[in-house]
């Protein structure tokens, strides 16, 4: 395959893993918004929805300043005005997450959560739209080993595997705020060769976009059953990660 058309496929997983966490932090949102709006304390909501930016958005955000936009800013792709506003966006994203944590009523916690969800769509779109494109089109751009590169930045130690044996989890059974969280946590405690199996009761692409974007060729990914009431999917870590 040649270099163009394997960046535009590294691009696509960018954009879906981008997609993935939209909808994510949007089902977070909405989920505390119904804790307040049924009167639970303002807290506990507030700071989980402040854990998983700290842990998931802002790490992304840092981890591509380090590859992608470092490699963007170079003067001959002419678009280092872009990369440098893309950067205060990151800057905004964490001010408006300290307001968030800082927020000492329902209200308040709620405008600056509406402001990061805002704030990271519109980003999210230009980095899409307007970032991607540029490396993309440029043969002599490895945009699957900056993706490579970003996930090695961004990604936690691996605690120890669960065990030897394989494990299936019912996510139909878990909260679906927590369904991404949980799996995740599950996947990157798989030993090498050890697989996941989850059971769900719609095709879990979105799922399937964020496992790409953050663990590439680590894992394969298998239908064990495709519908048309059930899914189930063989999430297995492979032997030799990619060179
Ligand atoms: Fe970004
Ligand atoms: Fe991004």
């Amino acid at each position: 395959m040649d270099a163009i058309k394997m960046n535009a496929q590294a691009a696509n997983r960018i954009r879906g893993h981008h997609r993935a966490m939209a909808e994510d932090l949007t089902q977070r949102v909405d989920a505390y918004v119904l804790t307040l709006e049924q009167g639970e304390p303002m807290a506990a909501g507030r700071d989980s929805l402040v854990q998983h930016i700290n842990q998931v958005i802002l790490p992304h955000a840092r981890g591509e300043e380090e590859t992608i936009y470092a490699r963007a800013a170079e003067p001959r792709f002419g678009v280092l005005a872009l990369v440098q506003d893309m950067k205060k966006e990151h800057g905004q994203l964490e001010g408006l997450t300290g307001q968030l944590k800082a927020a000492t009523s329902g209200v308040r916690a709620m405008r600056a959560a509406g402001a990061i969800e805002e704030v990271f769509r519109s980003h999210a779109g230009r980095e899409n739209d307007l970032l991607l494109p540029v490396l993309e089109a440029a043969p002599e751009v490895n945009l699957t080993a900056l993706l490579e590169e970003m996930h090695r930045t961004t990604e936690a130690p691996q605690p120890s595997p669960l065990s030897d044996a394989d494990v299936t989890i019912d996510v139909r059974l878990i909260p679906h705020t927590m369904r991404h969280t949980t799996i995740f946590a599950l996947v990157d405690r798989l030993a090498i060769g050890q697989a996941l199996v989850i059971e769900v009761d719609h095709d879990p692409l979105p799922l399937r976009y964020q496992l790409d974007a953050t663990h590439g060729d680590q894992m394969s990914w298998t239908y064990l059953q495709e519908g048309p009431d059930a899914w189930r999917v063989e999430i297995r870590r492979r032997e030799a990660v990619g060179v």
